[in-house]
């Protein structure tokens, strides 16, 4: 299978969904949407010098599993699927993604991202700071070519990016409930674009308007899940192509973390102890068993069950969807989130 024939099949959208004609040309049509946005990514990814078009496409080049061009696809099924304007819409969101990804791996001090060398430790702060910058200029130009609503849409979301960011490191105010707080930074940093991606594929296919904010509740619901589910792979290592647990040496409080912090428990506080001094210790033999004993916890099992949940009312939003293909493999895609294991 090509690199391009796995992104909807790691979604349960490929062989698993062929039996019959309909569902045949479905994965057809998002497989070749995908490679379509590939190459466009490649393209516009271009910027005249060479060490700039490196670093551009560093990320774009090492991986990745295109969830959210894959979610535009999908929603766009409702209305005329073969409406160009998805294509370019959906790459404008990876763009976002991706220049998120380059600050992110900055402000996390992560080593490791799609299975390569963070892109600051590979060609400094300045340089991965500045490159993140240039894919939102290029996605912001590209969106404009898509209309006003668009620019709106791209502007809201990615204010709402930058909040959740900002008050992922600010943390809850005093008197406020973590979990509360850090579900609002989820959907905030990550379900905003999710449900953003969502929205593309309805705009430009011209479904019916009144498919619009159900889709987005969808996109958002499933957002978060995803970022749930997020946090406990950054517990994994491994296959996730990033290192294991960034979040926790970096004082980054996710939910298994916070459902720990909430127990009164003897057990839950020497976990918690022990993981922040093996981190300052610089123990990382230490600090790898303290996290692999939080991945087995009842913590971490109650951050799976809450993912669950907000993918369960992910698809509750599409009651409003007809039964048919496309709601189905909405459906297929919001349970393969919950279940993923990279
Ligand atoms: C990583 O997103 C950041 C989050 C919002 C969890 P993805 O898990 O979609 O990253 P790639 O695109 O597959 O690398
Ligand atoms: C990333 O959040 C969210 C973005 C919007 C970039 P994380 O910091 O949890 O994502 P990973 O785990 O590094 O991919
Ligand atoms: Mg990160
Ligand atoms: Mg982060």
């Amino acid at each position: 299978m090509s690199h391009i024939t796995t992104i909807a099949a790691n979604f349960g959208l490929g062989a698993a969904m062929t039996s019959t004609p309909e569902e045949r040309a479905l994965v057809k049509r998002l497989d070749s949407g995908l490679q379509t946005i590939e190459a466009g990514l490649a393209e516009n990814l271009h910027f005249g010098d060479e060490y700039t078009n490196t670093v551009a496409r560093y990320l774009l080049e090492a991986g990745g599993k295109r969830v959210r061009p894959l979610l535009a696809l999908l929603t766009a099924e409702l209305g005329d699927s073969d409406c160009r304007d998805v294509l370019l819409a959906a790459q404008v969101v990876e763009l976002i993604h991706l220049a998120t990804l380059y600050h992110d791996d900055v402000m996390d001090d992560a080593d490791l991202r799609r299975g390569v060398p963070t892109a600051h430790t590979k060609f400094g702060n300045s340089i991965a700071i500045i490159t993140g910058d240039l894919l939102l200029a290029r996605a912001s130009s590209l969106a404009s070519t898509l209309g006003d609503e668009m620019v709106r849409l791209h502007a809201s979301t990615f204010e709402r990016l930058c909040l959740g960011q900002l008050h992922e490191i600010t943390g809850p105010t005093s008197g406020a409930d973590p979990i509360e707080h850090y579900l609002h930074v989820l959907a905030d940093k990550t379900g905003s674009l999710i449900a953003a991606s969502a929205m593309v594929g309805v705009m430009t296919s011209n479904a019916p308007a009144e498919f619009g904010e159900p889709l987005r509740e969808f996109g958002e619901k499933i957002g978060v899940a995803f970022q749930i589910i997020d946090d406990v792979l950054d517990l994994n290592g491994g296959e996730t192509g990033k290192s294991k647990g960034t979040d926790v040496r970096h004082g980054v409080a996710t939910m298994p973390v916070l459902f720990m912090r909430q127990s009164t428990d003897a057990d839950a506080r020497a976990l918690d102890e022990g993981l922040t001094a093996a981190a300052a210790a610089g123990d990382d033999a230490r600090f790898e068993t303290l996290v692999d004993e939080l991945r087995a916890s009842r913590f971490t099992a109650e951050t799976i069950a809450t993912a669950q949940r907000w993918g369960t009312e992910a698809v509750t939003a599409l009651a409003v969807i007809p039964d048919g293909l496309t709601k189905q493999s909405l459906t297929r895609f919001a349970s393969r989130v919950v279940e993923r294991s990279h």
